[in-house]
């Protein structure tokens, strides 16, 4: 995992058959479709030059979204770790993009114009301690976490009249190589 967060993630990690089951399994199918197969209730996902930093970035763009429409649908939001998620990232990238490298100053620029810094750079509002996880973040992470923590970031963002923010696809590689630089 080192040496994809090394790359910017462009390497690709996941098993592709694997993935195509949790797609079903998650209920992703339900609403998204990947090549046509699937529902069309949301966008469909994937598309030439589809890159880890692309799926993270969208899915941090617009998971205060994606809940109420999984709270709608009655779809639970089953657990979902880093291996899982790089599983799924295989399935629907087809033949995945590269990412370009996240650069971290520009990525402590990002941290802080998206807010991410008033919150995790004093431990406010019980989040995390995210130092712990330097040298460890990937796009794949990255999207298990705002899967898991989504809902907490979000409920502590409304209660801080915070907007949720979006993120691109450049921005989100630089916040991964920034977080892997941020030690203690
Ligand atoms: C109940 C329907 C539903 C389910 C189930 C669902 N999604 Fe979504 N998803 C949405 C909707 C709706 C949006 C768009 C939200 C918006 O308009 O901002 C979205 C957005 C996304 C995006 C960003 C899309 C883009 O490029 O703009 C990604 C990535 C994504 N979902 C991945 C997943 C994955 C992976 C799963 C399964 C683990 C999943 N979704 C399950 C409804 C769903
Ligand atoms: C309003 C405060 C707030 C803002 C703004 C915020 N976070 Fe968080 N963040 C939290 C809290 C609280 C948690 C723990 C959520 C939970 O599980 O209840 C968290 C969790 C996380 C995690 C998961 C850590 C883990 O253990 O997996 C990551 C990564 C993260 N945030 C990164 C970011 C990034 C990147 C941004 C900006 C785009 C951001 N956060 C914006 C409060 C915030």
């Amino acid at each position: 995992m080192l040496s994809l967060a090394a790359c910017g993630g462009s390497r690709q990690a996941g098993d592709r058959a694997q993935g195509e089951k949790l797609f079903t399994e998650l209920q992703c199918a339900a609403c998204h479709s990947v090549r046509g197969v699937g529902g069309n209730s949301a966008p469909a996902l994937g598309g030439q030059g589809y890159t880890p930093n692309t799926m993270a970035g969208a899915l941090w763009s617009h998971v205060s979204a994606m809940w109420p429409a999984m709270d709608k649908a009655g779809i639970k939001r089953s657990p979902m770790d880093e291996r899982q998620a790089a599983d799924i990232f295989t399935y629907v990238a087809g033949t995945p993009g590269s990412d370009r490298p996240g650069d971290s100053a520009r990525g402590r620029q990002v941290f802080e114009a998206k807010f991410c810094a008033s919150c995790h750079d004093e431990g406010q509002y019980g989040s995390v301690d995210l130092t712990a996880k330097a040298g460890s973040v990937t796009p794949f992470s990255m999207v298990s976490s705002v899967w898991l923590h989504g809902d907490g970031m979000l409920s502590r963002m409304v209660s801080k009249n915070t907007q949720w923010q979006t993120v691109t696809a450049d921005e989100m590689g630089d916040i991964v190589a920034y977080l892997n630089s941020k030690k203690k």
